[in-house]
């Protein structure tokens, strides 16, 4: 292997797998056809410190590396692709957005209870007619006196209605473009914020996507995170980070699906052998460990980066790019290990299947990766 773990590395990623094949495993399929959202979960996960794992400890963290990060991630998607989305959002653009722009004031106040686990955050940028275009959107903050008044509506937020407290973006100049754009913070109970319509979704059942409607909402300026106009970098700057968890929970998805049809192909039995005998499983087998083994090391390294205090955009976006697409094939490939039984609800992998397919979607499509990617080669001629 390319990257050696230290001990403490390796100490988290047995902590967490045992945690979440013992706790978190438990529940998933049951929460998938219920959509029961984990909450009992997430108070263990809290208590486990996985809940703002790289905010350091003196704001509820862990001040652990992203490498560690991405190990305890990928250990919960094993288990529950349901809990690892609001565990990767809430970790990434929402606490270390936080830990990173805002005020001595706001990390007491907000990422202190978000990063101990007491209270779930989540991200609100996209819009209903803006969403690989986030300049575009429509939601406003118009300035009146020592408050904001935000309007607009944000949709496919994730833990939309299980949030006590929510990041949002939203124009304070429309003659601007990106650089009219600010970020606010929302905490649930603030007259005007309605949770809207829950969205009744392929995969990911166990986590809330829901719409988030501002009427006339009045926050403080002090909620403001950032200067006025700095809305649009800090969303991409969470991204980055979001994307490195996107792509680690494709990791833990596809292992969870890889371990399953090794199990199945050694035990089931076609033409008089173990299907695991025959060379077309084989090669099914073989090309599925390439697979993923070259997305865990395109996310060590992309993490690995991140923790020397690199920019790392172009690799995050390649991690999650190949990542993403490499779960929806091995997820694909293990159904066909599994034949017919594969295609049942008493199998995991059609779970993992439905669990995966929006992974090349959300923070960002894969064709927004190949954007960044592209630009980011084209801008840098040095490295290719
Ligand atoms: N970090 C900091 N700043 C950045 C940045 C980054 N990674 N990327 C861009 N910027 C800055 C640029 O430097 C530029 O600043 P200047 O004008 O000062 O030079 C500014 O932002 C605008 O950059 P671009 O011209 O590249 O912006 P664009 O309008 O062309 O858009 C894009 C770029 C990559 C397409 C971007 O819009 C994008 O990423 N779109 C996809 C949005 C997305 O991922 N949405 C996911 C929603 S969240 C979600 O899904 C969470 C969930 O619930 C699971």
């Amino acid at each position: 292997m390319l990257f050696k773990l230290t001990p403490e590395q390796l100490m988290i990623q047995n902590m967490v797998r045992e945690f979440s094949r013992k706790v978190v495993a438990a529940t998933a399929s049951e929460r998938d056809k219920t959509k029961e959202f984990p909450a009992e979960n997430f108070r263990q996960m809290g208590e486990l410190g996985l809940m703002g794992m790289m905010i350091p400890q003196e704001y509820g963290g862990e001040s652990a590396d992203a490498i560690s990060y991405v190990l305890a991630l990928s250990e919960i998607a094993y288990s529950c692709a349901s809990t690892s989305v609001v565990m990767s959002v809430q970790n990434s653009i929402v606490c270390e957005t936080l830990n990173k722009f805002g005020t001595e004031e706001q990390k007491q106040e907000f990422l202190v209870p978000l990063a101990s686990g007491e209270i779930i955050g989540a991200f609100g940028l996209t819009e209903p007619e803006a969403g690989s275009d986030p300049v575009s959107q429509q939601t406003t903050a118009v300035r009146d006196g020592d408050q904001y008044i935000i309007n607009g509506t944000k949709r496919f937020i994730t833990s939309g209605e299980h949030s006590k407290v929510v990041l949002i973006t939203a124009k304070t100049d429309e003659t601007k473009g990106h650089k009219g754009i600010s970020c606010f913070i929302i905490p649930k109970g603030t007259s005007g914020l309605i949770v809207g319509r829950l969205e009744d979704k392929m995969g990911l059942r166990a986590s809330d996507t829901t719409d988030l409607i501002m009427e006339n909402c009045a926050v403080p300026a002090s909620n403001r995170v950032g200067k006025e106009g700095d809305g649009f970098k800090i969303a991409m700057s969470g991204l980055d980070s979001g994307r490195i968890g996107i792509a680690a929970q494709s990791y833990g998805v596809a292992m969870a699906a890889f371990d399953a049809a090794i199990k199945y192909a050694k035990k089931r039995k076609q033409f008089g052998a173990a299907v695991s005998k025959h060379q077309a499983i084989r090669f099914q087998i073989a090309d599925m460990a390439t697979q993923i083994e070259a997305a865990k090391q395109l996310i060590f390294s992309a993490a690995s980066m991140k923790d020397r205090g690199e920019t790392y955009t172009k690799e995050a976006s390649i991690a999650k790019l190949f990542a993403s697409e490499m779960v929806n094939e091995v997820t694909a490939r293990a159904i066909q290990i599994h034949g017919g039984y594969g295609f049942t609800k008493d199998y995991n992998v059609e779970r993992f299947y439905r669990d995966a397919r929006v992974f090349t979607i959300y923070e960002g499509t894969s064709e927004i990766q190949r954007i960044v990617i592209s630009n980011q080669v084209l801008k840098d001629k040095r490295k290719p």
